[in-house]
């Protein structure tokens, strides 16, 4: 398998690939302070949950070695928290490392200690997550995906397309179907791309074709990563995937939710309380730079919705496979 790695601790910076000029060029930035962080999760040079999480901890190490005071480095953790809202990854990694400004001395060799930590058991999370996800794989079989739930959305092998990489380590042979998740182009821009690079054939349709392919090919499971889990099995993910969902109850397809533990906020009771974010509008009203909307027309660009846990099949965990019902059992394997 070939990885574009997503990101790297250079030494005195962060080295990220930027996913916005994906499939077309492979561009590295360089990353030197906590507001370039900021940015680049913001405006989606780096994405994808767990990914966030690793690049929010490098960011805040990066402001600890910028300064010594504990007030400048908290001011640049809440910067960094405000970047994306629904992704629980970035609170799990904030959190810990916020727990470093405790210590006496602020070390910053602590924080990039901590940052690097993170970011190898995300690693080896996402090996675990892929072992236990492929063993409901079967050779010669379709899935459907959604967004971009691989390596370039992790500090590791993925979530989702992890399950499809080690099940391909097997000997299985897949296909994949990989809706282009608009408005960003998740799906045809990055899934398409690093499914490819790594032996595993996608086929790329538009986001309103998924009900009719899981209809009228055999689709043997939809497996998708997630934002965040709340304590009943809800689960934000990108929009479209409770779409999905209802199509694959509709077409007796499974559905699986592939996520590590630092996902679940079991502070949450369920999906409700899930923070939603909405994104620009001249997302929607553009395509490539290209207007294709009318000025001054209203647009509501939500990026995740909220798939409720009656529709989920199985949530594929580090620790593994989480069966309904959620309430109780996501409890008893405490991710
Ligand atoms: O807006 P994005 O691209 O950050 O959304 C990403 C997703 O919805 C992924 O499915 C999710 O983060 C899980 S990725 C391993």
């Amino acid at each position: 398998m070939s990885w574009a790695e997503t990101i790297k601790w250079r030494g005195e910076y962060v080295e990220i690939i930027d996913q916005r000029k994906l499939p077309h060029e492979e561009v590295y930035v360089e990353i030197g302070t906590a507001e370039e962080m900021y940015d680049a999760i913001k405006n989606m040079t780096i994405r994808g949950a767990p990914a966030i999480g690793v690049a929010a901890a490098y960011g805040i190490a990066l402001a600890a070695v910028n300064s010594k005071e504990r007030k400048f480095i908290e001011k640049k953790i809440e910067l960094i928290e405000s970047s994306r809202p629904t992704a629980y990854n970035l609170f799990y990694a904030a959190k810990r490392m916020r727990k470093l400004l405790a210590r006496k001395t602020i070390d910053a060799s602590v924080f990039i200690g901590e940052a690097i930590k993170i970011h190898e058991e995300d690693r080896k999370l996402t090996e675990l997550l892929g072992e236990n996800g492929s063993k409901l794989i079967k050779n010669n079989s379709s899935y459907m995906t959604i967004c971009n739930a691989g390596a370039l959305a992790t500090g590791g092998i993925g979530t989702a397309l992890a399950v499809f990489y080690k099940a391909k380590e097997a000997g299985k042979e897949v296909t994949v179907f990989v809706p282009e998740t608009r408005p960003f182009l998740q799906g045809a821009r990055l899934t398409a791309w690093e499914l490819k690079k790594n032996g595993i054939k996608p086929v790329l349709i538009v986001d309103s074709a998924a009900s009719h392919v899981m209809k009228t090919e055999k689709i043997r499971g939809v497996f998708t990563g997630a934002d965040r889990i709340a304590k009943n099995g809800d689960t934000a993910n990108k929009i479209g995937t409770y779409s999905l969902s209802l199509s694959a109850k509709e077409n007796n397809v499974p559905f699986y939710i592939v996520a590590p533990g630092t996902t679940f906020d079991l502070t949450l009771k369920n999906g409700k309380e899930i923070p939603i974010e909405e994104r620009d509008g001249n997302e929607v009203t553009e395509f490539m730079g290209q207007r294709t909307a009318p000025i001054d027309i209203s647009v509501k660009n939500p990026a995740f919705d909220v798939t409720p846990n009656k529709l989920i099949s199985g949530i594929i965990t580090e620790k593994g496979i989480i069966y309904p019902p959620f309430e109780k059992n996501i409890g008893l394997v405490q991710c």
